[in-house]
């Protein structure tokens, strides 16, 4: 079972094997932590989701999943980009949001990954509600998380994000 740590700051500053970008399904960037990711990683990982939606994800990159790229010049090994649901009030869509952490931690564990950060993903541009968002990434990482990831750590960009994982948790 690995550590599950809460920490607030900006998830590009943090230090870890992998960091999970909260991205869209066209891989080439947007807002909030996609953009910080693109912004302070540099080109080097644009190139490579390039490459991936010339190759893999023609049709882009589906919500749910989750691929990784090189870190350029982050802190980390790698970064796994995943695409969040939009939240929706006439349909729960609760599983595509879990299967971003499922996937995401599948991957980290096929690149051999000890220590993953996790944003909170869809709770910022995509709207999910942040206590939902933060139930939904703790049960999923407490059922998923396992050998070789060691640490998830969730980087909490504000006090309520924080305090709404700390309930979870
Ligand atoms: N470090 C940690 N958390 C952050 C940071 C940061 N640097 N910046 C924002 N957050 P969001 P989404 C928090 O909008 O909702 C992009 O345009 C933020 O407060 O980054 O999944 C993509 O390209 C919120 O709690 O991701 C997609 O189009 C959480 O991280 C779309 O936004 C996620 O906010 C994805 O939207």
């Amino acid at each position: 079972m690995a550590q599950i740590i809460l920490v607030r700051g900006d998830i590009t500053e943090q230090h870890a094997d992998a960091i999970v970008n909260a991205a869209n399904s066209s891989l080439l960037g947007g807002g909030g932590v996609d953009g910080a990711v693109h912004r302070r990683g540099g080109p080097e990982i644009l190139t490579e989701c390039r490459a991936l939606r010339a190759s893999r994800y023609g049709k882009g990159l589906p919500t749910g999943q989750a691929v990784a790229t090189t870190a350029g010049r982050l802190d980390a090994a790698h970064v796994i980009h995943t695409v969040g649901p939009v939240h929706s009030t006439s349909e729960d869509r609760s599983e595509l949001l879990a299967s971003c952490y499922r996937e995401s931690l599948r991957v980290a564990a096929e690149l051999g990954a000890r220590t993953v950060a996790f944003p909170a993903i869809s709770t910022g541009i995509y709207g999910w509600p942040i206590d939902d968002g933060a139930r939904i990434a703790i049960a999923t990482v407490r059922e998923c998380a396992a050998e070789p990831v060691t640490e998830v750590r969730f980087v909490l960009f504000d006090e309520a994000a924080y305090a709404a994982f700390e309930a979870a948790l």
